[in-house]
């Protein structure tokens, strides 16, 4: 493997044993902004991610680069473990090790070097992606790779987003990357963090992840927006129904009555049939109903773009285009919305006219060129074989 020699390069380490491991971007199949709203997910971990290798030192310090950024971040652990905006990408493996300490591990002095293939700012997870592949990586040499808990790491992942960064997101791209099976979506109930592992093989067609190439600049200011309006929804229906919900994923459309705010009230239509939707979507991929699954990312979809609001021009084109294109039975913007990425569901021996089709599409209607990416279902976090 190419990064483990520039490791070698770049640390001049040959002595000590060096180890690589993988962390998977994700994409979420259905169940979008309802991580915290108490519903179901149904996220996949994918076969592009985060590489990393490393080596331990004698001392406390950790000396971390990465292949796609300039930067070099060093850490002492014996002091105290601040965000920094110089750090860049570097803030999210910083998170993670000050609450690694916080949680009372003593960590080992170690220099790594990582390299990703997912393109940034695309909806992928890169960030999750980036924490939970830290986290395992300085675990390993403290504990034994069975002993290591995949939903404490979600969860620590998650903590650094919302009390390190400042993203109030949700645990799904955590706990997918930390926790995905080969072939299998994951499907996550947010409420206690039982999960299923649903197979996947999508029998005779191929889930096509298309990057609109257009950046997701809006994302956490709107993201942070959207929660707050879904809280203030849940309290009003909740002074209703004298606090007997604990999360909004747990009203129906009857519920609805009590909103007298237009925006809470789409709001809330969205989380609320959004659960409806993945609960059938399992119904139906079980059954290998792979059509009427689609279908429904078509409906999750246009809930997003009308209710949510939370798609934009270039995710619409796209999608839009994708339902124009023989062969494609779904598609549907993923992730956090305002640009990134979209998904569709191709008959196998469509894809190349779908591709070309679709990247002309959409090129003619944005002036921008969309990246396509035929994808497979891979495991969580995990170490590599040298
Ligand atoms: C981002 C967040 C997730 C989730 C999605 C929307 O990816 O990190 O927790 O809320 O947006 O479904």
């Amino acid at each position: 493997m190419n990064l483990r020699n520039s490791f070698i390069e770049t640390y001049g380490e040959v002595e000590k044993p060096i180890y690589s491991f993988f962390s998977p971007g994700r994409v979420n199949l259905i169940g979008e902004h309802i991580d915290y709203n108490g519903g179901y997910v149904l996220p996949v971990a994918i076969n592009l991610g985060i590489y990393g290798v490393m080596s331990l030192r004698d001392d406390k310090i950790i000396r971390l680069k990465s292949m796609d950024f300039s930067n070099e971040v060093i850490i002492d652990l014996e002091k105290e473990i601040k965000y920094e905006a110089k750090d860049g990408w570097g803030n999210y493996a910083k998170g993670v090790m000050k609450f690694l300490k916080e949680d009372g591990y003593s960590l080992k002095g170690c220099n790594i070097l990582i390299k990703g293939n997912l393109p940034n700012g695309a909806g992928l997870s890169s960030s999750a992606a980036l924490e939970v592949l830290i986290a395992y990586m300085l675990l390993y040499p403290i504990l034994q790779p069975e002993s290591i808990n995949k939903k404490y790491i979600a969860l620590l992942g998650q903590r650094v987003e919302n009390k390190f960064i400042g993203v109030n997101s949700g645990i799904m791209d955590q706990f997918v990357v930390a926790n995905s099976k080969k072939d299998h979506a994951l499907l996550l109930d947010t409420q206690n963090l039982s999960y299923e592992n649903i197979p996947c093989y999508l029998n005779g067609y191929i889930l096509i992840v298309m990057n609109t190439n257009k950046r997701r600049e809006l994302a956490s200011s709107e993201y942070n927006k959207r929660r707050k309006e879904c809280e203030n929804a849940l309290e009003t229906i909740n002074k209703a129904k004298n606090n007997k919900v604990s999360n909004l994923c747990q009203c129906t459309l009857d519920d609805l009555k009590y909103l007298k705010d237009e925006i809470e009230i789409k709001r809330a239509r969205h989380v609320i049939t959004e659960n409806q939707r993945v609960i059938k979507a399992v119904e139906l991929l079980k059954k290998d109903d792979i059509k009427g699954f689609a279908k429904l990312l078509i409906q999750s979809h246009d809930s997003l773009k009308y209710d949510y609001e939370v798609t934009g021009l270039e995710l619409d084109t796209i999608v839009e285009e994708s339902l124009k294109t023989q062969g494609c039975v779904g598609a549907r913007m993923t992730g956090a919305g305002f640009g990134g990425c979209a998904i569709a569901v191709v008959e196998k021996n469509k894809v190349e006219s779908f591709i070309q089709n679709v990247s002309a599409a959409y090129f003619n209607k944005t002036n921008i060129k969309a990246s396509f990416y035929t994808t497979s279902i891979e495991s969580g976090v995990r170490i590599l074989e040298n």
